[in-house]
C-alpha cells in the first residue's frame, strides 16, 4: 500500500450495527457447507415453504414480464393491488379497510422498519415477547429504539396480557407493543378475545399496537382474528412470504391508522422508492390462488400431525401448543442444557438442521430447539428416522 493510501484514522462500524447474528441463518450456512461436501441435510431450521408461489401468481408475473413495463410504482404500491387487498379484508375478516390505508412493502421486514420509524422516536420503549422473532429486537436496536423483552410462558399460553404490559410500564413508559399471533417460534395463537383485550388496553394507555399477522392463513387450531377488528389504530403488518409461499419475491403489506399513512409514505419514498412492481403484480394474483395454497397448507397439517406424534416417541415430550405457523418449539433440556451445541451435533451427526432457542429467547433459549415443518412430508418422515437413529447412539 502506498503511503498516500494508508489510512491515518482507523474507522469503525457504528454501535447500532452491533446486533446479534440471526442463528437460524448461521445454521443454514453451516448446513450449506456440509451440503457442499456432498452430505444430504434435512432443513428444519428456516421458516421457508418448500412449495413455489401459486400458479396464479406465476402466470401473472410471466405476463407482466413479457408485456409490462416494470417500473417504479407509487411508494404505497399499486392502487389495483391495494384495492385487491381491501377486498381480502372484507372477504377474510368482514372488515372494511380503505385502500388508502394499505401500503405494499418489500417483505414484512421493510414494513417493520417503516412502522417503527413512523410511530416511534429514538429511545422509545417497545414491548416484545420472549421467546419471539429475533429480527424485531435487532431492527429496534439498530434504529435506536429500546426493545423491552417480556418473558411469557405456559401460564399465559406464551402470550402477552394487559397485566404483563402494566408491569413493563411500571419500569418506564411503553410506546409500543408488538405481537405475532400465530407466533414464531412458539406457533401459539391468541384467542380473538385475548387479542382484543390486549389491543384495547394499548389503545386506552396511548400505546401503539403492532400486529404481525404474517402467519395468518396457517392456522390448525382456534380462530384467527385481525387486530383491526378491535381498533382502527392498530398497525397491521403482513406478508406474502409464508401462506403465499413467496419468500424470495420480497413482498408484504401494512394496514395503517390514518394518522400514520402520510408519515409512513414520506419515509417509504426515500427509503425504498417503491416495492418491486413485478412482485406486487404476482402478489395480487396470489390472492386468487387459494385452492392451490390450501393444498400446500394441508401438507403442513400432515407434517404437524406426524411430528406431534413422532417427536414425543423420540423423547421430545415437552412441546408447545402448535396452533398455527409451521414451527414446533420443543423444550430440549432433557437432552442438553446448551441448544447451540445440541443443534450443532444434530446437524453434523444426524444430518438434521434445526434452530437453537437462543435465537428467540436470550435467557431460557438454551433449553429449547425450534423445528420448522414447512418442508416436504417425505423430509419430515426421514428427519424422524435420522433423529431416532442418532439419539440411540
Ligand atoms: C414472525 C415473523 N415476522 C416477519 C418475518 C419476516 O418475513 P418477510 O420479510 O419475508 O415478510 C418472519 C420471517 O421468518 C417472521 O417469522
Amino acid at each position: 500500500m502506498s503511503d498516500r493510501n494508508r489510512p491515518r484514522q482507523k474507522l469503525h462500524a457504528s454501535n447500532r450495527s452491533a446486533v446479534a447474528p440471526f442463528l437460524a441463518m448461521d445454521v443454514l450456512s453451516q448446513a450449506a457447507a456440509l451440503e457442499a461436501q456432498g452430505r444430504r441435510i434435512i432443513h428444519m431450521e428456516v421458516g421457508q415453504p418448500a412449495a413455489p408461489a401459486s400458479a396464479t401468481a406465476l402466470t401473472a408475473a410471466r405476463v407482466a414480464l413479457e408485456h409490462g413495463r416494470l417500473g417504479y410504482t407509487e411508494a404505497k404500491g399499486r392502487a389495483d393491488v391495494r384495492q385487491r387487498l381491501a377486498r381480502h379484508y372484507r372477504e377474510t375478516y368482514g372488515v372494511e379497510v380503505h385502500p388508502d390505508r394499505i401500503m405494499l412493502t418489500t417483505g414484512s421486514s421493510a414494513g417493520f422498519n417503516l412502522a417503527f420509524l413512523a410511530a416511534f422516536d429514538p429511545g422509545d420503549r417497545i414491548v416484545l415477547t420472549s421467546p419471539g422473532y429475533p429480527a424485531y429486537r435487532n431492527i429496534l436496536k439498530a434504529l435506536g429504539l429500546v426493545p423491552v423483552e417480556v418473558e411469557v410462558g405456559e401460564d399465559t399460553r406464551w402470550s402477552l396480557t394487559p397485566e404483563l404490559i402494566a408491569k413493563a410500564q411500571a419500569d418506564g413508559p411503553v410506546k409500543g407493543v408488538l405481537v405475532a399471533s400465530p407466533a414464531n417460534p412458539t406457533g401459539t395463537m391468541m384467542t380473538p378475545d385475548a387479542l382484543a383485550d390486549l389491543v384495547r388496553y394499548c389503545d386506552d394507555e396511548g400505546i401503539w399496537f403492532i400486529s404481525d399477522e404474517i402467519y395468518h392463513g396457517l392456522v390448525y387450531e382456534g380462530r384467527q382474528e385481525t387486530a383491526l377488528t378491535a381498533s382502527s389504530q392498530a398497525i397491521i403488518i403482513n406478508s406474502f412470504s409464508k401462506y403465499y409461499c413467496m419468500t424470495g419475491w420480497r413482498i408484504g403489506w401494512m394496514v395503517l391508522p390514518e394518522v400514520l399513512v402520510r408519515p409512513t409514505e414520506r419515509i417509504a419514498q426515500s427509503l425504498y422508492i417503491s416495492p418491486p412492481d413485478l412482485s406486487q403484480i404476482a402478489a395480487a394474483a396470489a390472492l386468487d390462488g387459494t385452492e392451490e395454497l390450501e393444498t400446500v397448507k394441508a401438507g403442513y397439517a400432515e407434517n404437524r400431525k406426524l411430528l406431534l406424534e413422532g417427536l414425543p416417541r423420540l423423547g421430545f415430550n415437552k412441546l408447545l401448543p402448535v396452533d398455527g405457523a409451521f414451527y414446533i418449539y420443543a423444550d430440549t433440556s432433557a437432552f442438553s442444557s446448551d441448544s447451540l451445541a445440541f443443534t450443532k451435533a444434530m446437524l453434523t451427526e444426524a444430518g438434521v438442521a434445526a434452530t437453537p432457542g437462543a435465537d428467540f429467547d436470550l435467557t431460557r433459549g438454551a433449553s429449547y430447539t425450534r423445528f420448522s415443518f414447512a418442508g416436504s412430508n417425505q423430509d419430515m418422515q426421514q428427519a424422524l428416522l435420522q433423529l431416532g437413529e442418532w439419539l440411540k447412539r
